[in-house]
């Protein structure tokens, strides 16, 4: 029997990547905690394939073509959530998408990009979501950001370390603007979570693996269900008093000082 601070029913969300990797598995956790749903993702297939499953639930889903990185769209799929749903409850704002290169030579226009997919995609989110819950006077947005956004990577990821570093700003600014008014925001910060680009990376340098592992003491990676638990906490009444935290989901690694620890945990003292 779950408790009833967990319960969602009744209750609307809308996320972005839900056709795949952590947006769906928080948008599935939405539902079987009880909310309806509204899917954005530039990949409309694979976003209906989630509101399939979640009807099969018992829960509404529509699922929208929406590229984060385009304002108009993200405000546009608001809109039709309106004329759907006539609510949003629960924003989860996890699409978008970094670029690597070396920073003194990498484009402007590559920065401009990121910006465009991570900050100002979740920004219109966020003031999209965060109108209509001050209207409500009750709401919880929930940004993806990264462990990038706390300490740098490296690797040529200067640009999306930028951005999630600005995620997790916008989020601290906007819980500060407006939990009086009712309106909660936090951030989850995880680290390296198991999809498609990061085993196609680690195919093609499998000395990544060890690197990544060496960084994480629990010994393993994360899998997209592991944000379940987290965002369904955020989402609902169990973290009433939780705003402006910025959370890792990250086995560990944000705790460990690479440079000084030895990676793995106990198995490293004999
Ligand atoms: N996987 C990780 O290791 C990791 C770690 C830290 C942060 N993140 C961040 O979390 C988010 C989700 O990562 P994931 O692992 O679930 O990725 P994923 O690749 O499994 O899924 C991303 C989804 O977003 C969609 N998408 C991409 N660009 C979009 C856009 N412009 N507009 C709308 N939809 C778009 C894709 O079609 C896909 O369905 C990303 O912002 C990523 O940077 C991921």
């Amino acid at each position: 029997m779950s408790h009833p601070l967990f319960d969602l029913s009744g209750r609307v969300a809308v996320v972005s990547g839900a056709a795949s990797g952590m947006g769906k598995a928080m948008s599935l956790g939405f539902a079987e905690s009880g909310a309806d749903l509204v899917l954005l993702d530039i990949n409309l297939e694979g976003a209906e394939d989630t509101a399939q499953a979640i009807s099969k639930l018992g829960r509404k889903a529509i699922a929208l073509k929406c590229d984060v990185s385009d304002a108009g769209q993200v405000r546009a799929a608001y809109s039709r959530t309106d004329s759907e749903f006539g609510r949003v409850d629960i924003a989860g704002n996890v699409a978008g998408e970094g670029h690597t290169g070396r920073p003194e030579e990498i484009e402007l226009a590559v920065v401009e990009k990121v910006f465009k997919n991570l900050v100002i995609g979740r920004f219109a989110a966020c003031q999209e979501a965060g109108r209509r819950m001050l209207a409500q006077k009750r709401g919880s947005i929930i940004n993806l950001g990264s462990i990038g956004g706390v300490n740098s990577l490296g690797r040529g990821h200067t640009p999306y370390g930028m951005a999630m570093g600005a995620v997790i700003q916008m989020t601290r600014e906007l819980s500060t603007e407006w939990s009086g008014r009712g309106v909660r925001v936090n951030c989850i910060v995880p680290a390296q979570v198991m999809n498609k680009g990061l085993e196609a990376r680690m195919q093609a340098r499998p000395d990544l693996t060890t690197t990544f592992l060496g960084g994480i003491p629990m010994g393993r990676f994360g899998k997209p269900n592991d944000i379940k638990g987290l965002a369904i906490f955020l989402a609902s009444d169990a973290s009433s008093w939780v705003t402006g935290a910025v959370i890792p989901l990250d086995g560990g690694n944000l705790a460990l000082n690479a440079g000084g620890s030895y990676p793995g945990g106990p198995r490293v003292y004999g």
